[in-house]
């Protein structure tokens, strides 16, 4: 440590200083040097101080030999200041080298599955279609019954179903009371949207869905749907069909062919199943499409009219279509992926090759 020193003789002073300022070993050591001498409160800054106390004739001498001192100081350390930082950046850089490469960031990336959503909501959404959500704990009114589906029908069979225990939902004027499950489609939000809407009006409703079955390459018991809904005046299976060639077309990037051949739905009458045409060996025949040149996309028809009784729609006035197509068969097809598995694996190298 400096100590102050009381001495007057200033170029001994100034001696001093100078070769402390030589001798010192880092800035910080420096800047202590430099402010005993030269700081506001440092030693010849006090002499300038007391300049006045002396006699007048030694003082004009006695200021110059402090303004002298206090400029060699001065240029001292400044010199010495470039010196020990030139040294303290380079000692820094073996600890700390800027000009080594860096550990990369590992990016985040969309999920497959949200990519998909998310152009097939674009896709719909430039042809005028509204996007909505809904519960994915739902009634069974909703589920079932409104959808033409009783509580003894067969078809309840076809959407094997995860109860929720003694829950029961309903309010008074509303959906008469019934018993709460994880909906086994999205074809509910057809109810609940109509229920709060008059037409005309076109919909999509992407969402969960969850089936009580065993999983396999193609079968998840919790995967996700899109549902469709178009409901007006005169909508017919023409304007399904050029909806939907659109959207696989858009959806592929390329020249769709479809094909819609009958099926059952409870809610819809007529009811198809949506095919396209194999993209992997356009109809040739493979492994995909189980050599029958033809791909299975998901359900539709025209709209029940027991489904439209359900929600006190004008059955003379009103017709409309309804689709609901699966998200994993949509991103498996677009992408090549194999195992419906893979999606919920949580392996992050699945997300980053899209
Ligand atoms: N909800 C049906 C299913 O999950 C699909 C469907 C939706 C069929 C709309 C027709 C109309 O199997």
């Amino acid at each position: 440590m400096i100590k102050r020193q009381q001495s007057d003789n200033i170029p001994i002073i100034k001696e001093e200083a100078l070769s402390k300022i030589r001798i010192a070993h880092s800035t910080v050591e420096l800047e202590e040097i430099y402010s005993f001498y030269l700081g506001r409160k440092g030693i010849l800054r006090n002499f300038l101080i007391t300049i006045g106390q002396f006699p007048a004739a030694k003082r004009p001498d006695y200021a110059r030999n402090i303004h002298e001192a206090i400029k060699a100081i001065d240029m001292a350390a400044r010199d010495k200041r470039g010196q020990l930082l030139l040294v303290e950046i380079k000692n820094k850089r073996s600890s700390f080298d800027i000009t080594m490469p860096g550990i990369a960031v590992k990016r985040g990336h969309l999920h497959p599955l949200t990519l998909v959503e998310r152009k097939i909501e674009h896709i719909f959404n430039s042809m005028g279609f509204g996007i909505i959500e809904g519960p994915e704990i739902e009634d069974a009114w909703h589920n079932f019954d409104a959808l033409n589906i009783p509580p003894d029908h067969p078809a309840r069979e076809l959407w094997d179903t995860f109860w929720i225990k003694s829950k029961i939902s309903g309010r008074a004027g509303k959906a008469p009371k019934s018993k709460l499950l994880l909906r086994t489609h999205t074809s509910p939000m057809q109810i609940r949207y109509m229920e709060t809407h008059q037409p005309p009006f076109k919909i999509i409703v992407p969402g969960k869905a969850y089936r009580f079955e065993a999983t396999d390459a193609s079968h998840e018991f919790q995967f996700n749907q899109i549902e469709g809904l178009m409901v007006g005046e005169d909508v017919s299976v023409a304007n399904f069909k050029f909806v939907v060639q659109a959207f696989f077309e858009h959806f592929f990037g390329k020249e769709i062919n479809i094909r819609l051949r009958a099926s059952y739905f409870p809610f819809t009458e007529p009811s198809f199943e949506v095919d396209i045409r194999c993209l992997f060996c356009s109809g040739r025949g493979c492994s995909i499409c189980a050599r029958s040149g033809w791909l299975e996309m998901g359900g539709a028809g025209m709209v029940h009219r027991e489904v439209f009784k359900a929600v006190k729609y004008d059955v003379s006035r009103v017709q409309g279509f309804a689709f609901g197509f699966g998200l994993e068969r949509l991103a498996m097809m677009k992408y090549k992926i194999p195992d419906v598995r893979l999606f919920n694996s949580g392996d992050i190298q699945l997300s980053q090759q899209f």
